[in-house]
């Protein structure tokens, strides 16, 4: 292991140069990592990331990073179709990784990356990143130290008006991307509530995925589009752009409806609502919460004091360290796996309208 970790990044496209390039390059000037390769299938993209951000070398084969016995870890920033492929490959080539979210397409491939995981002993983050974001780190904290009193429901809404991303591309391909809203964004939002609710086991899953808005591609009607340069209108739409469902853990119960489009007028719909017997806490996705209660017989409200740091940063920061000393993350495979199933569950139910009973 180099003492200025040496990194390549595999896939330069949005997130790779909204947050893994940008971090690695500012850990670059920390002293901590070097970026040795940005790799891309398509040239232009790895030459131009390496034009921007001034750092690295364009290759297009990632397998020339993993043959390259120098470099200790990769990033991940693929479409989510080859998110096992490439971690596996990279796990087996004494490589530590750091992968994107989801971590598969599927449980079934993403419990084989555990599995490469346990084998190899190479770290394996996936970018559940709002495990770096410190509003959420504040309700976690909250949440463990009682202060809600006993947590009893969590109602989530990933729901966005007009959003679904890249029409006809790699993000509404199943075959690329596993699936649609619950995939892609309800990823996060699961992983948030089980985080600051201390993993608690899954009893039950239910859930109805639907594919209404963007099947009919000529005919879908929006003012903005995530990825608009990767649209494809002779492309594949088979994925869900709604979803609703009903948790049963050990813990809280977990109620969520997302949505990629609507047919609801422009509103705040992206928000985690923490039900508890002392009091409750209401979190913007990405944003502040408030916590709600009562003491002394009055109602109180207030948002919390916390430090607004970049999350993005945070993650790769603790991911170069962690592969440096060893300490587990909360970002962890093994972590991550149970978001990974119970999403599978949300679908298998949704496939076969009943309830998936876990029970192990
Ligand atoms: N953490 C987050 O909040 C967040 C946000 C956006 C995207 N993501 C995840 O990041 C991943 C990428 O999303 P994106 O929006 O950047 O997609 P993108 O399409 O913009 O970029 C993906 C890039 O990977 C390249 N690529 C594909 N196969 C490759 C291979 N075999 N070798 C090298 N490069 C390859 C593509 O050419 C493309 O440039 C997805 O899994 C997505 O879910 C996470």
């Amino acid at each position: 292991m180099n003492d200025i970790l040496k990194v390549g990044v595999i896939g330069c496209g949005t997130i790779a140069n909204a947050a893994h390039i940008p971090n690695y390059k500012k850990l670059q000037e920390e002293g901590k990592c070097e970026v040795v390769y940005l790799c891309d299938i398509i040239p232009e993209r790895a030459e131009a990331a390496v034009e921007r951000w001034g750092v690295g070398k364009a290759i297009k084969d990632y397998h020339d990073i993993l043959n390259d016995p120098s470099i200790d870890a990769v990033s991940i920033c693929t479409p989510n179709k080859m998110h096992s492929i490439i971690a596996i490959d990279a796990m087996r080539a004494g490589k530590h990784v750091l992968c994107e979210k989801p971590p598969a397409r599927v449980y079934s491939e993403a419990l084989e990356m555990q599995k490469v995981q346990h084998e190899t002993g190479m770290t394996l983050n996936i970018g559940v990143v709002n495990r770096f974001n410190s509003a959420v780190n504040k309700i976690h904290e909250l949440i463990a130290a009682g202060e809600l009193g006993e947590l009893y429901q969590i109602n989530v809404s990933f729901r966005a008006h007009r959003s679904i991303p890249g029409l006809g591309g790699d993000f509404t391909t199943k075959a690329v991307a596993g699936g649609g809203v619950l995939i892609d964004w309800g990823v996060h939002y699961l992983d948030i509530v089980m985080y600051c609710t201390g993993d608690p086991k899954t009893k039950t899953v239910t859930g109805e995925a639907y594919s209404k808005l963007g099947v009919d591609m000529p005919n879908y009607v929006y003012e903005g589009m995530w990825a608009e340069d990767k649209k494809d209108l002779n492309g594949t739409y088979d994925v869900d752009d709604y979803v609703t469902g009903f948790i049963r853990t050990e813990g809280p119960s977990i109620t969520f409806n997302g949505a990629w489009a609507q047919n609801i007028g422009k509103g705040e719909y992206t928000y985690i609502e923490f039900l508890g017997t002392k009091a409750g806490i209401h979190l913007k996705y990405g944003g502040d919460f408030d916590v709600y209660g009562t003491k002394d017989g009055k109602l109180y409200s207030y948002r919390p004091e916390y430090a607004h740091d970049d999350m993005f940063y945070n993650e790769i920061s603790a991911f170069v360290d962690c592969v440096k000393t060893g300490k587990k993350l909360p970002s962890h495979i093994d972590t991550v796996i149970v978001t990974a199933k119970m999403m599978q569950g949300i679908y298998d139910s949704s496939e076969q309208h009943r309830e998936i009973v876990f029970e192990d």
